[in-house]
């Protein structure tokens, strides 16, 4: 009886392997662990064994059924858990697309120009968007009478502790920070939001975004300002660019001058101002802790939506900021 008994246990185990469907599972149950199965048929037998065999053949059936229980309910759970994935998912059906988005044009076109700078050398300087009065002006050299400062020029802060804070009109106050952190040689461009409350036109926002740069060495001239920004105009738009500079004026820079780039607005070529440049003045670098007579720096801060207009053909800077999908899904 008890080779018959291994013979039960190894007949059912074997077969049990072979199923994964839940009939099958239940037939299989019966068969073996029902009221009329085969383990159960065994037990009446058990009267014929002899008294000295009893005890080891009794211990056994008690085995191999508990043997059976437990092999049937891990099958079980696989089976059901792989059942109720199985039939619903269909692998090999087309998916419904997840809508993908893509990157803002203006980011796109602010990691390309930072890219560009990258290329010849300049770091990546940081700043915060809510400045103070020294940062924003004062150590740009614009004095307290300056209508730059004026109220309606500037987005400033209610009850800031401190001193007076306000939204940073220019990246210029990069300039500052980085000058604070680091001694010369510097070179290092700055990117980011810009605030100032100009009604919004097709070349006026009151949020937008500036690239700054900063040289900072020894013997640092007008012809090295010029060279960096011709070769960035050329190497981003290509070499049929055109660019040119004009005299300016900026408090923070002596000389100054404005860059004007070529663009097409509304089916007509014209002149568009990127931004301005010079050498930063001497106040400047004093203010900063940098002797002006050793060193001298030049400094430029150009507009990413203008730059992001000329490269793509776009008529009107308020697109950047409408959220339609359609115009932005095309970069
Ligand atoms: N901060 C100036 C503006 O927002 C732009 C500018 C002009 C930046 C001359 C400079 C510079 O670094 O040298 O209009």
């Amino acid at each position: 009886m008890l080779s018959e008994l291994e013979q039960l246990e190894s007949d059912a185990l074997g077969q049990l392997d072979g199923i994964s469907d839940v009939d099958g599972l239940e037939a299989w149950r019966i068969a073996y662990l029902g009221s009329k199965g085969r383990l159960k048929a065994m037990m009446p037998r058990l009267k014929e064994v002899s008294r000295e065999e009893k005890p080891a053949v009794g211990k056994r059936l008690n085995e191999v059924k508990k043997s059976l229980e437990t092999a049937f309910e891990a099958r079980k759970s696989t089976a059901s858990s792989s059942a109720s994935v199985g039939p619903t998912v269909d692998v090999t059906e087309p998916g419904i697309g997840g809508g993908g988005g893509c990157r803002h044009v203006l980011s796109r076109t602010m990691a390309e120009v930072a890219e560009v700078f990258a290329r010849m050398g300049f770091a990546i300087a940081e700043g915060p968007e809510v400045e103070d009065e020294r940062h924003n002006f004062t150590a740009l050299n614009i004095p307290p009478e300056h209508p730059a400062r004026d109220e309606i020029e500037n987005f400033y802060l209610a009850g800031s502790e401190g001193g007076l804070k306000l939204l940073r009109s220019q990246t210029s106050t990069v300039q500052i920070r980085a000058m604070e952190k680091q001694k010369p040689p510097l070179r290092v461009t700055a990117i980011g939001r810009v605030y100032r409350p100009d009604t919004h036109d097709a070349t006026h926002y009151s949020m937008f975004h500036q690239i700054e740069g900063l040289y900072i060495d020894r013997g640092v001239n007008m012809v090295d300002l010029k060279t960096v920004l011709f070769q960035f105009a050329r190497t981003y738009f290509g070499e049929e660019a055109e660019v040119r500079m004009r005299p300016g004026f900026f408090p923070f820079t002596e000389p100054s001058a404005e860059i004007d780039m070529k663009m097409r607005v509304k089916d007509e070529w014209m002149w568009v101002e990127l931004g301005g440049c010079g050498m930063v003045h001497p106040n400047v670098l004093s203010s900063a802790g940098i002797d002006p007579e050793e060193y001298t720096g030049y400094a430029f801060g150009l507009g990413i939506e203008r730059i992001a207009m000329r490269k793509y053909g776009i008529p009107d800077l308020r697109w950047f900021y409408d959220n339609d999908a359609r115009f932005l899904r095309q970069f």
